[in-house]
């Protein structure tokens, strides 16, 4: 099963998509961390796209749509993925179409973790990675501009999404357990 997380920053997609990969064997891509990854690592393309992450914008599609392309036709993606980060414009939602098609593969279940801005504020602030780390793009400032570029440019998605109905919409501000759940209870569905 391959599914997509939409959601705005600190929906909780990446925290839903772990306990995925946990209980369901599914592999998460978030294009956010393996972005990280690349500033990590000091690459060429983490050397462009540095800037680009602490300023909350969105890296050019270029670069992510070949990013993707790559990891989702490796080995460990082929018992089912989960999209956490892309697509993230419309633009990039129709090369997916496109290269899913190409590739024959489907996609199951397209989720939007819905959450109103103040919780959204909440989270990011209070924040901390699994080594007690903070995400560069976590302050109030970068958090501003990266939901303008969701509202922006990320929303529009829904659109696409809900007009041939796969569009699924779950109630963010749950607790993680009752998200889990109710993402769960789609996914049940949409696996028959
Ligand atoms: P990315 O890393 O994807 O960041 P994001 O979309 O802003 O989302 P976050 O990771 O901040 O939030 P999340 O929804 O994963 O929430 P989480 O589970 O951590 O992207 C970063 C940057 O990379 C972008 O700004 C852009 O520059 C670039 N980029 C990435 N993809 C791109 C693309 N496709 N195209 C172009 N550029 C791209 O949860 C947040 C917090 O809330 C956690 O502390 C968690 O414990 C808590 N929490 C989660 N669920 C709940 C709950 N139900 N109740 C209470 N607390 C909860
Ligand atoms: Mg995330």
């Amino acid at each position: 099963m391959n599914i997509i997380l939409l959601g705005p920053p600190g929906a909780g997609k990446g925290t839903q998509a772990k306990r995925l990969e946990t209980e369901r064997g599914m592999k998460q891509v978030s294009t956010g961390d393996m972005l990280r990854a690349e500033v990590a690592a000091g690459s060429e393309i983490g050397k462009k796209v540095k800037a680009i992450l602490e300023s909350g914008q969105l890296v050019p599609d270029e670069i992510m749509v070949a990013m993707i392309e790559k990891r989702i036709s490796q080995p460990d993606c082929a018992k089912g993925f989960i999209l956490d980060g892309f697509p993230r414009a419309t633009s990039q939602a129709i090369v997916l179409d496109e290269m899913l098609k190409r590739k024959q593969i489907a996609i199951n279940a397209v989720i939007l973790i819905d959450v109103p801005r103040e919780e959204l504020m909440k989270r990011i602030s209070e924040r901390v990675g699994d080594d007690g780390s903070r995400r560069s793009d976590d302050t109030p400032e970068v958090l501003r501009s990266r939901l303008e570029v969701y509202d922006a440019q990320t929303k529009p998605i829904l659109p696409y999404y809900e007009r041939d109905g796969r569009l699924k919409k779950v109630d963010g501000l749950q607790s993680i357990d009752d998200v889990g759940r109710a993402i769960d209870k789609i996914l049940d569905v949409a696996g028959k």
